[in-house]
């Protein structure tokens, strides 16, 4: 059955600052994946509290924010069967350094001892999360 899917993906600031931007689009198109869209740029609070709107009130909240705001991300917009969970089996689970070799945070990503979890890359987790993020980055789409 066809489940042709769009996903939103960030190259979060610690991959954009180590480089890693060219190997993260590499693994999603060596996957087999399309991209749709693309733009580096340096969100702002209001498009953060909007895209993390169900972490609000976690411990986590205002450091996660901060991070994500310390310098410009790779907004990804990517298409194909079963994007959504395929991108995230890509990305590995959310600590690097208990993420599987083979994934994107298991084999580029480690623990910095800040307090905030470093993991290079979003994905979104539902079809619902998917249309919602993409609205909110590539309002044009
Ligand atoms: S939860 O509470 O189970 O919903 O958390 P989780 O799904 O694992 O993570 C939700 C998003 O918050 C990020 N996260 C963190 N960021 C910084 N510091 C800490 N401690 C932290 N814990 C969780 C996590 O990476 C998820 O963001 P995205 O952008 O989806 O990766």
């Amino acid at each position: 059955m066809s489940d042709i899917q769009r996903t939103l993906i960030l190259v979060k600031p610690d991959a954009v600052r180590r480089g890693l931007t060219g190997e993260v689009l590499r693994r999603i198109e060596a996957k087999g994946y399309t991209l749709v869209a693309a733009e580096l740029r340096t969100a702002d609070d209001d498009l953060l509290a909007a895209h993390y709107a169900e972490h609000q009130g976690k411990p986590f909240f205002g450091a996660l924010v901060e991070f994500m705001k310390s310098g410009p991300v790779l907004a990804v917009v990517a298409e194909g069967q079963r994007v959504i969970e395929g991108f995230r089996s890509l990305a590995g689970s959310t600590e690097p350094t208990a993420a599987a070799p083979g994934t994107i945070r298991g084999d580029l990503g480690r623990d910095w001892g800040s307090a905030v979890v470093q993991n290079l890359v979003h994905g979104s987790d539902s079809p619902e999360s998917a249309a919602r993020e993409i609205g909110l980055w590539f309002p044009a789409l």
